[in-house]
Protein backbone atom coordinates (compact mmCIF):
# COMPACT_ATOMS: atom_id res chain seq x y z
CA UNK A 1 0.00 0.00 0.00
CA UNK A 2 0.92 3.56 -0.70
CA UNK A 3 0.86 5.36 2.20
CA UNK A 4 2.77 2.43 4.65
CA UNK A 5 5.20 5.47 4.51
CA UNK A 6 2.96 7.81 5.11
CA UNK A 7 3.34 8.65 8.53
CA UNK A 8 5.24 8.28 11.92
CA UNK A 9 3.81 6.69 15.10
CA UNK A 10 1.54 9.76 16.32
CA UNK A 11 1.21 8.71 19.49
CA UNK A 12 1.76 4.93 21.64
CA UNK A 13 -1.17 2.97 20.37
CA UNK A 14 -1.88 4.53 16.50
CA UNK A 15 0.33 3.51 14.03
CA UNK A 16 0.40 3.97 9.69
CA UNK A 17 -1.21 1.16 8.49
CA UNK A 18 0.44 -1.26 6.34
CA UNK A 19 -0.31 -3.65 3.47
CA UNK A 20 0.42 -6.71 6.36
CA UNK A 21 -3.01 -4.69 7.97
CA UNK A 22 -5.44 -5.38 5.18
CA UNK A 23 -6.91 -8.68 6.05
CA UNK A 24 -7.48 -7.16 9.69
CA UNK A 25 -8.67 -3.82 8.57
CA UNK A 26 -11.31 -5.72 6.10
CA UNK A 27 -12.55 -7.87 9.06
CA UNK A 28 -12.69 -4.99 11.70
CA UNK A 29 -14.88 -2.34 9.03
CA UNK A 30 -17.27 -5.44 8.20
CA UNK A 31 -17.56 -6.34 11.37
CA UNK A 32 -18.69 -2.48 12.46
CA UNK A 33 -20.90 -2.17 8.88
CA UNK A 34 -21.76 -5.62 7.38
CA UNK A 35 -21.70 -6.05 3.58
CA UNK A 36 -24.85 -2.99 3.54
CA UNK A 37 -21.01 -0.46 3.29
CA UNK A 38 -20.61 -1.17 0.03
CA UNK A 39 -23.81 -0.15 -0.95
CA UNK A 40 -22.93 3.71 0.63
CA UNK A 41 -22.85 6.53 -1.25
CA UNK A 42 -19.42 7.31 0.56
CA UNK A 43 -17.66 4.23 -0.79
CA UNK A 44 -18.54 6.08 -4.61
CA UNK A 45 -15.47 8.03 -3.45
CA UNK A 46 -12.96 5.09 -2.34
CA UNK A 47 -14.12 2.26 -4.91
CA UNK A 48 -11.02 2.24 -7.64
CA UNK A 49 -9.05 4.98 -5.31
CA UNK A 50 -6.26 4.65 -2.89
CA UNK A 51 -5.91 5.64 0.34
CA UNK A 52 -3.40 8.67 1.21
CA UNK A 53 -2.84 7.39 4.28
CA UNK A 54 -4.49 4.70 7.02
CA UNK A 55 -3.77 4.17 10.45
CA UNK A 56 -4.68 0.88 12.73
CA UNK A 57 -4.02 0.48 16.38
CA UNK A 58 -3.02 -3.25 16.83
CA UNK A 59 -3.20 -5.20 20.32
CA UNK A 60 -1.84 -8.60 20.35
CA UNK A 61 -0.80 -8.23 16.67
CA UNK A 62 -4.48 -7.92 15.78
CA UNK A 63 -6.31 -4.58 14.08
CA UNK A 64 -8.42 -3.05 16.82
CA UNK A 65 -9.18 0.32 15.31
CA UNK A 66 -9.24 0.96 11.86
CA UNK A 67 -9.33 4.88 9.44
CA UNK A 68 -8.49 5.60 6.34
CA UNK A 69 -8.09 8.77 4.12
CA UNK A 70 -9.17 9.74 0.51
CA UNK A 71 -8.23 11.61 -1.79
CA UNK A 72 -11.18 13.82 -2.96
CA UNK A 73 -12.12 16.99 -4.68
CA UNK A 74 -14.97 18.98 -2.85
CA UNK A 75 -16.00 22.22 -5.61
CA UNK A 76 -12.89 23.06 -6.21
CA UNK A 77 -10.61 22.14 -2.92
CA UNK A 78 -8.31 19.60 -3.22
CA UNK A 79 -9.33 17.62 0.15
CA UNK A 80 -8.97 14.24 1.69
CA UNK A 81 -11.97 12.11 2.60
CA UNK A 82 -12.11 10.41 5.82
CA UNK A 83 -13.35 7.05 6.79
CA UNK A 84 -14.52 4.55 6.75
CA UNK A 85 -13.43 4.74 10.85
CA UNK A 86 -14.17 1.41 13.29
CA UNK A 87 -12.71 0.52 16.74
CA UNK A 88 -12.99 -3.21 17.87
CA UNK A 89 -16.73 -3.31 19.78
CA UNK A 90 -14.81 -4.70 23.09
CA UNK A 91 -12.56 -1.72 22.64
CA UNK A 92 -14.91 0.96 22.74
CA UNK A 93 -14.99 4.39 24.55
CA UNK A 94 -11.22 4.15 25.70
CA UNK A 95 -10.45 7.21 23.31
CA UNK A 96 -8.96 5.10 20.83
CA UNK A 97 -11.40 6.44 18.05
CA UNK A 98 -10.21 9.61 18.88
CA UNK A 99 -6.62 9.01 18.73
CA UNK A 100 -7.60 7.57 15.12
CA UNK A 101 -9.18 11.08 14.12
CA UNK A 102 -6.47 12.64 15.48
CA UNK A 103 -3.91 10.86 13.72
CA UNK A 104 -6.15 12.23 10.04
CA UNK A 105 -6.10 15.32 11.65
CA UNK A 106 -2.54 15.61 12.06
CA UNK A 107 -1.93 13.87 8.72
CA UNK A 108 -4.08 16.64 6.86
CA UNK A 109 -1.71 19.47 8.45
CA UNK A 110 0.98 18.12 7.65
CA UNK A 111 0.38 18.64 4.05
CA UNK A 112 -0.52 22.33 4.28
CA UNK A 113 -1.76 23.70 1.55
CA UNK A 114 -2.02 20.45 -0.56
CA UNK A 115 -5.51 19.75 1.36
CA UNK A 116 -7.88 22.44 2.30
CA UNK A 117 -9.50 20.11 4.95
CA UNK A 118 -11.25 16.92 6.00
CA UNK A 119 -14.74 15.66 4.65
CA UNK A 120 -16.46 12.88 6.02
CA UNK A 121 -20.30 11.31 6.04
CA UNK A 122 -20.92 10.81 9.82
CA UNK A 123 -22.87 11.45 13.15
CA UNK A 124 -22.24 15.03 14.62
CA UNK A 125 -22.52 14.08 17.82
CA UNK A 126 -19.36 12.18 17.62
CA UNK A 127 -17.31 13.99 15.08
CA UNK A 128 -18.01 17.68 16.34
CA UNK A 129 -15.61 17.28 19.59
CA UNK A 130 -12.72 17.12 16.76
CA UNK A 131 -13.99 20.87 15.30
CA UNK A 132 -15.89 19.14 11.97
CA UNK A 133 -19.05 21.68 11.55
CA UNK A 134 -21.92 20.63 8.88
CA UNK A 135 -20.79 20.91 5.03
CA UNK A 136 -24.76 20.79 3.28
CA UNK A 137 -23.41 22.44 0.50
CA UNK A 138 -20.70 19.09 -0.50
CA UNK A 139 -23.07 17.22 -2.83
CA UNK A 140 -21.92 13.60 -2.89
CA UNK A 141 -22.38 11.43 -5.70
CA UNK A 142 -25.76 9.74 -4.22
CA UNK A 143 -28.16 9.97 -1.65
CA UNK A 144 -27.15 11.03 1.70
CA UNK A 145 -28.74 12.82 4.81
CA UNK A 146 -27.00 16.17 3.97
CA UNK A 147 -27.07 17.12 8.38
CA UNK A 148 -24.42 14.37 8.26
CA UNK A 149 -21.87 15.72 5.50
CA UNK A 150 -19.20 17.08 8.39
CA UNK A 151 -15.77 19.41 7.13
CA UNK A 152 -12.75 20.55 8.85
CA UNK A 153 -11.21 23.05 7.36
CA UNK A 154 -7.14 23.16 7.58
CA UNK A 155 -6.73 25.56 5.40
CA UNK A 156 -10.43 26.11 3.82
CA UNK A 157 -12.75 27.59 5.69
CA UNK A 158 -15.99 26.12 3.61
CA UNK A 159 -16.65 23.95 0.79
CA UNK A 160 -19.40 23.88 -2.04
CA UNK A 161 -20.29 21.53 -5.23
CA UNK A 162 -19.97 18.17 -6.58
CA UNK A 163 -17.29 16.42 -4.46
CA UNK A 164 -15.42 13.47 -6.48
CA UNK A 165 -12.35 11.25 -6.18
CA UNK A 166 -9.18 13.57 -6.74
CA UNK A 167 -6.80 11.38 -9.24
C1 LIG B 1 -17.43 5.55 16.33
C2 LIG B 1 -16.30 4.71 16.94
C3 LIG B 1 -15.18 4.58 15.92
C4 LIG B 1 -15.77 5.41 18.19
O1 LIG B 1 -14.70 4.66 18.72
P1 LIG B 1 -14.29 4.77 20.26
O2 LIG B 1 -12.91 4.22 20.40
O3 LIG B 1 -15.33 4.18 21.11
O4 LIG B 1 -14.26 6.36 20.43
P2 LIG B 1 -13.86 7.24 21.67
O5 LIG B 1 -13.39 6.36 22.79
O6 LIG B 1 -12.96 8.30 21.18
O7 LIG B 1 -15.23 7.95 22.06
C5 LIG B 1 -16.22 7.18 22.66
C6 LIG B 1 -17.38 8.10 23.03
O8 LIG B 1 -18.03 8.53 21.83
C7 LIG B 1 -19.39 8.18 21.90
N1 LIG B 1 -19.87 7.84 20.57
C8 LIG B 1 -19.50 6.78 19.82
N2 LIG B 1 -20.16 6.79 18.66
C9 LIG B 1 -20.96 7.88 18.69
C10 LIG B 1 -21.89 8.40 17.77
N3 LIG B 1 -22.13 7.82 16.60
N4 LIG B 1 -22.54 9.54 18.12
C11 LIG B 1 -22.30 10.15 19.30
N5 LIG B 1 -21.43 9.67 20.21
C12 LIG B 1 -20.77 8.53 19.90
C13 LIG B 1 -19.45 6.98 22.81
O9 LIG B 1 -20.72 6.86 23.39
C14 LIG B 1 -18.40 7.31 23.83
O10 LIG B 1 -18.92 8.16 24.82
P3 LIG B 1 -18.38 8.05 26.33
O11 LIG B 1 -16.94 8.46 26.27
O12 LIG B 1 -19.25 9.01 27.05
O13 LIG B 1 -18.53 6.62 26.71
C15 LIG B 1 -16.81 3.32 17.37
O14 LIG B 1 -17.94 3.50 18.22
C16 LIG B 1 -17.21 2.40 16.22
O15 LIG B 1 -16.37 1.69 15.68
N6 LIG B 1 -18.49 2.42 15.88
C17 LIG B 1 -18.99 1.54 14.80
C18 LIG B 1 -18.56 2.07 13.46
C19 LIG B 1 -19.14 3.45 13.18
O16 LIG B 1 -20.31 3.68 13.41
N7 LIG B 1 -18.29 4.34 12.65
C20 LIG B 1 -18.70 5.64 12.17
C21 LIG B 1 -19.25 6.55 13.17
S1 LIG B 1 -20.26 7.83 12.43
Amino acid sequence: MSHALAMPVINSRIEAETSADAEGVEALVMGAFGPGRFAKTAERLREGSQPTAGFVARRDGRVIGSVRLWPILAGDTPALFLGPIAVDANRRSDGLGADLVEACLDHARSLGAAVGGVLLVGDRAYFERFGFVPAPDAVLPGPVDRRRILWLATRVEQVAGPVRIAR
